[in-house]
């Protein structure tokens, strides 16, 4: 029998939405601010380079309706949603979270925007 497949250990979802010019809207990735829209490949990039991108997997993902707190990336297992991140920030989030087991809490989000989740079996018609 083949050895089994492991699973990766965590799924790292990074929003990649991004507002059309002139929507007032914010997004995740902005036309004018360079560095968003280098954050996935930077975040892919370091994940590689340490040797873990097949444990700890990257997937690009469209909006996570927290754009006032963008660019934001949710981690899971854990529900761990990170805000305002720079590629400084996404590289301590992997060596102390990702790799060290310990959350980063000073780039969580706000606690008042991230209420206990409302099990579905409590609102399904
Ligand atoms: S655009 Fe990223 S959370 Fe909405």
């Amino acid at each position: 029998m083949m050895p089994a497949i492991p699973q990766p250990a965590f799924y790292l979802f990074k929003c990649q939405q991004s507002a059309p010019v002139g929507m007032p809207k914010p997004s995740c990735v902005k036309q004018n601010d360079v560095e968003s829209q280098q954050l996935f490949g930077h975040l892919a990039q370091t994940l590689m380079q340490k040797g873990i991108i097949a444990t700890a997997q990257p997937i690009q993902t469209g909006c996570l309706n927290r754009c006032q707190q963008g660019p934001v990336m949710l981690v899971e297992p854990g529900h761990t949603m990170y805000v305002g991140l720079t590629k400084e920030k996404i590289d301590r989030i992997i060596d102390e979270h990702i790799i060290g087991g310990n959350v980063v809490n000073e780039y969580l989000i706000p606690q008042e925007m991230w209420g206990a989740p409302i099990p579905p079996v409590q609102v399904a018609r």
